[in-house]
């Protein structure tokens, strides 16, 4: 058997890891890996951008971060005409002799691999994004690697605040959901995290910085996710040189806003690309490494248009029926984890 491999949407740490692991469990069991390059657009330009993956490719790539083949922010590569591309894909499978795809990807990529899913397209997806924001899984390759470096991060932050007695403000990437912010807020020991789930009052950071500075805490850090608004208010969005609009621009804000309602001296970071580069973690290579395996698992036994996923500490698989496009995970505002946090006096803006 054999079978095309494509990483999609934005990189992480892990990606190489799922790769090697797909590659090196597939020739042992008898299932070959067709690399193609930049999501699905190398498989329109074949047989340039496809190559057979071969033991030789995938060694010292575990902790390497990237992709070795390359991705694409889609945008669906199947645009005007989506009929006409998707027949055209599936005549470049059926060239390169591939029995299905295997589609690394967040929720873009794999919304776009269960469209391609329900018009027949043998598709197997593999969950990855720092957001950790995919739903069906309980955790994405790369997310544990952001949150490391997150929660590092804040723990510099936190030195260097104590020292000049000041606001720290750390924008951390995460569009809709906080599962970084959170996650990395919490094990970096931050004072506030600030998510898009609960719309944040100002008021209430201020009272939280006001009285740590009563008990002669003359600093805090403040950790906000690119996507959290205030009550009332608008996402921030930033213009990148070429035009596209992304988010960015809440922790200059929310610094503002503290500079005059604590009288405080501030400074913001934002953390920006820094969290999707980097070598991945174990946990992520590790992740990777099962979810890999898991895949050729399928594809072998021929079983299809599924989505691996983590529930618990079990890797199993769900129809890609039940992943949208555009639907993503979110952090519940009764959820335990967002109790604990509060119940160790982290302010959550609420
Ligand atoms: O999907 C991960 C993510 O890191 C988001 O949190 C962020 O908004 C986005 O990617 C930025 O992507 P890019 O700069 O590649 O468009």
């Amino acid at each position: 058997m054999r079978v095309g491999i494509l990483t999609g949407g934005g990189d992480c740490p892990g990606l190489n890891a799922a790769i090697r692991a797909a590659v090196k469990s597939g020739i042992a069991k008898g299932c070959q890996l067709v690399g193609i390059i930049d999501s699905f657009n190398g498989l329109f330009e074949r047989p340039t951008r496809t190559s057979l993956l071969g033991l030789e490719d995938v060694s010292d790539i575990l902790d390497k971060g990237g992709t070795i083949l390359g991705t694409h922010n889609e945008g669906s590569p199947f645009g005007e005409k989506p009929e006409e591309n998707i027949l055209r894909l599936r005549e470049a499978m059926s060239e390169l002799d591939l029995a299905g795809l295997i589609v690394i990807g967040g929720e873009g990529t794999q919304g776009i691999a269960g469209e391609l899913a329900a018009t027949g397209v043998p598709v197997i997806g593999i969950p990855k994004t720092i957001d950790n924001d995919l739903p069906g899984t309980d955790q994405t390759i790369g997310f544990k690697s952001c949150v490391n470096l997150v929660a590092d991060s804040v723990m510099r932050l936190r030195s260097t605040a104590e020292s000049h007695d000041r606001i720290m403000v750390l924008e951390v990437m995460g569009r809709d959901s906080g599962y970084i912010a959170l996650h990395g807020g919490l094990a970096g020991g931050a004072n506030v995290i600030l998510i898009p789930e609960i719309p944040f009052d100002v008021k209430r950071i201020q009272k939280k910085i006001l009285e740590r500075k009563n008990i002669g805490r003359n600093f805090s850090v403040v950790v906000v996710s690119e996507g959290a608004t205030e009550k009332g208010g608008e996402a921030i969005y930033k213009e990148e040189l070429g035009g596209a609009k992304t988010l960015g621009g809440v922790g200059v804000q929310v610094a503002q806003k503290l500079h005059s309602l604590c009288d405080m001296d501030v400074r913001v970071t934002v953390l920006g690309h820094l969290q999707r580069g980097g070598s991945p973690c174990p946990e992520d290579r590790i992740l990777a490494t099962r979810f890999a395996v898991y895949a050729v698992d399928l594809a072998l036994k021929k079983r299809f248009n599924r989505l691996v996923v983590l529930k618990g500490q079990q890797v199993s698989d769900t129809p890609y029926s039940e992943v949208s496009r555009f639907q993503r995970r979110k952090l519940l505002p009764s959820d335990e984890i967002l109790r604990a946090a509060e119940a160790i006096s982290v302010c959550l803006g609420r």
